[in-house]
């Protein structure tokens, strides 16, 4: 009788050993958190997103301290303002007293051990919905975009973030950044680079949360943001942000971009963090609500396949239950 000479079987038989040989570990600490806050009062919350809601700075506050008290390291802040606080100039995006400013330093004098990130990009503040400044064809300008950056980065820091995360895909923006904190003195701000940020359909249900999808209506971003089929490219994108002076590379989405993830990681062994944007955590969640999937366990596998492709740390809106999982779990 045959029988096969390597058994692989016999280190999946038990909890034991399947614990022992386990390569990839989630935790805690893996996690940052984005959350959407507007002027309030109170939340509403984002249809095409269950369980996510746009918070006022109250509510930012307790939900700061819940990722605290599991051992979430960071927030990540994407501020929705009002019509009228938007402009083709996007000037609100650097006002001292607007909303992400005057929530960084409520998050830092309440949570100083919480780390905080900031969105750099214009999005949020621009009448058409781009995250930049356009000419009269509509089209993005790069280098008037990166000085406007520079004064948005500049006004996060001084109201005490302590990571800003351009997410524009503006070419120069990281040197430009950088030289300007280190001219200001702030020689330990960090900069998160979106540096491989894909034109994915999957940001819709974010672009639904922070109200930039009626303004930008038909258009896209085609002219600054990847092209899903590249990834070449993508190395480029990163080789440059490090050049630049960014201290961590991030690739976005995620799920649908782990070869990217896997190829940024072994080319350029950096800290490389990775998004689970709005549109994979809508997918699972709305599989969850229809009793199709199950949440937590294709969440948690998720999760995991991204650690497992490279990523040293992810933004997810699934953070706070994913702690509260794994704490669980033991
Ligand atoms: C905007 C920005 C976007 C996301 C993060 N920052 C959307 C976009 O580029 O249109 C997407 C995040 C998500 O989908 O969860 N600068």
């Amino acid at each position: 009788m045959s029988y096969p000479l390597t058994r692989m079987r016999r280190m999946r038989r038990d909890d034991f050993s399947r614990r022992l040989m386990r390569e990839t570990r989630l935790h805690a600490d893996d996690l940052i958190l984005p959350v959407f806050i507007h002027d309030g009062p109170g939340c509403v919350d984002v249809p095409s997103m269950p369980g996510v809601q746009r918070q006022d700075i109250d509510a930012l506050l307790r939900t700061a301290e819940q990722a605290v008290a599991l051992g979430v390291p960071a927030l990540v802040l994407f501020p929705v303002v009002g019509a009228g606080a938007k402009s083709l100039d996007a000037a609100e995006a650097w006002n001292p007293d607007g909303l992400a400013q005057r929530a960084i330093a409520a998050l830092k004098s309440r949570f100083p051990e919480l780390g905080v990130i900031t969105d750099v990009a214009l999005d949020p503040y621009t009448t058409h919905g781009q995250d930049g400044l356009v000419d009269e064809d509509g089209y993005v300008v790069n280098d008037a975009t990166v000085e406007a950056l520079v004064r948005q980065s500049l006004s996060h820091v001084e109201a005490g973030a302590d990571i800003v995360s351009p997410s524009d895909m503006m070419d120069g923006r990281i040197g430009a950044i950088r030289a300007a904190l280190e001219h200001h003195g702030h020689v330990n701000a960090r900069i998160l680079a979106y540096s491989a940020k894909y034109a994915s359909s999957f940001y819709g249900p974010f672009r639904d949360a922070v109200g930039s999808a009626g303004n930008l209506g038909k258009g896209n971003k085609y002219t600054y943001q990847m092209d899903p089929a590249n990834s070449d490219e993508a190395l480029r994108e990163v080789d440059l942000d490090l050049s630049e002076g960014a201290d961590m590379v991030m690739v976005k989405p995620g799920l649908p971009y782990l070869d990217i993830v896997r190829r940024v990681k072994d080319h350029f062994g950096v800290p490389t963090f990775v998004y689970q944007v709005s549109g994979e955590y809508a997918m699972l969640k709305a599989a969850a609500q229809n009793g199709w999937l199950d949440e937590r366990a294709c969440a948690l596998e998720a999760l995991v396949s991204i650690r497992r492709a490279g990523a040293d740390a992810i933004l997810t809106y699934f953070a706070l239950d994913a702690a509260r999982w794994l704490r669980e779990a033991g």
